[in-house]
């Protein structure tokens, strides 16, 4: 093999190599608890319009998104002229169903505004122990498994300040806002045939208005949510590398035509 096609296997080999390692190294940090799937779909628009109302109906009290503007947020979740939404059916839409955050004056803050909560970090501090964190940046530190199935293991127990725990995340400070919905789990210890505990599991004790499988849309429509939240460029970022893989397969076609025809006479 000459020098040349050697150098060529190096320079090609090596970087795919280099992304494989890190890739592998990046989907492997597990936390100790096997996570569920989230399934994300970020082109699901009606999945993202049902988890902004959960979160503005079940979050917002407690958790901002200082990054996000709600007419950005309405735009970007498909409520939109090129869905036939009218700029005044989305400003009534937003403050029927999204805007319950109140400026000094009380009046309701306008679909401009950042999506901030008036909870002060002082009265969290009180009431949990614990600050509230901002929920902007969450789908990418935490990923989209970790929320999924963070949302869907709280259990009862009566040694935490708030009755309950969670598998996902240990002595957590967050009470279960969506009990009403899921209701009330317990964790079931197991040990196998030689007396060795095991993984334990959950069971439902106390049911909500939701079934399981209901259950699993909500939690799956505000993880979807919030995966957009934390990068909204997400959206038209895919499509920029698609269309740019299409050029380049375009424009390879006619860089082999011109290298034909130029090479065609010599032999
Ligand atoms: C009553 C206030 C309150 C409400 C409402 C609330 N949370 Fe929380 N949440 C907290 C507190 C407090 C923590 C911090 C827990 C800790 O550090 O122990 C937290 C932590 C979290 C975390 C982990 C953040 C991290 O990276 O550590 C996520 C994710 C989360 N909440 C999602 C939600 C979602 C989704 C909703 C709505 C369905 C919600 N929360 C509603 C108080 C709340």
């Amino acid at each position: 093999m000459s020098n040349s096609i050697r150098k060529w296997i190096f320079v090609l080999i090596v970087p795919l190599v280099v992304i494989g390692v890190i890739g592998s190294a990046g989907g492997s940090a597990g936390h100790g608890v096997a996570l569920q799937s989230a399934n994300v779909n970020l082109s699901d628009k009606a999945s993202l319009q049902r988890g902004a109302k959960y979160y503005a109906n079940y979050c917002m009290g407690c958790h901002s998104l200082k990054f996000s503007r709600y007419n950005r947020m309405a735009e970007d979740i498909g409520l939109n002229a090129s869905n036939g939404f009218t700029d005044d059916q989305v400003t009534t839409f937003l403050k029927e169903n999204l805007i319950f955050t109140r400026d000094e004056n009380g009046k309701q803050v306008k679909t401009g505004s950042l999506m901030t909560t008036a909870y002060s970090a002082k009265a969290a501090e009180k009431a949990f122990g614990t600050s509230v964190p901002d929920l902007s940046l969450v789908g990418r530190s935490r990923g989209s498994d970790w929320i999924y199935s963070y949302l869907k293991s709280f259990y009862l127990d009566d040694s935490r300040p708030m009755g309950v725990n969670n598998t996902v995340f240990k002595d957590v400070g967050m009470p279960h806002v969506l009990a009403g919905l899921q209701g009330y789990q317990t964790l079931v210890h197991h040990e196998d045939k030689d007396g060795h505990h095991v993984a334990p599991t959950l069971t439902m004790s106390k049911p909500g208005t939701l079934s399981a499988a209901e259950y699993d849309v909500v939690v799956h429509d505000l993880t979807n949510f919030l995966a957009y939240v934390s990068e909204p460029a997400q959206l038209s970022r895919k499509m920029y590398g698609i269309l740019t893989l299409l050029f380049l397969l375009v424009f390879f076609g006619f860089a082999y035509a011109l290298s034909k025809e130029y090479w065609k006479d010599i032999h």
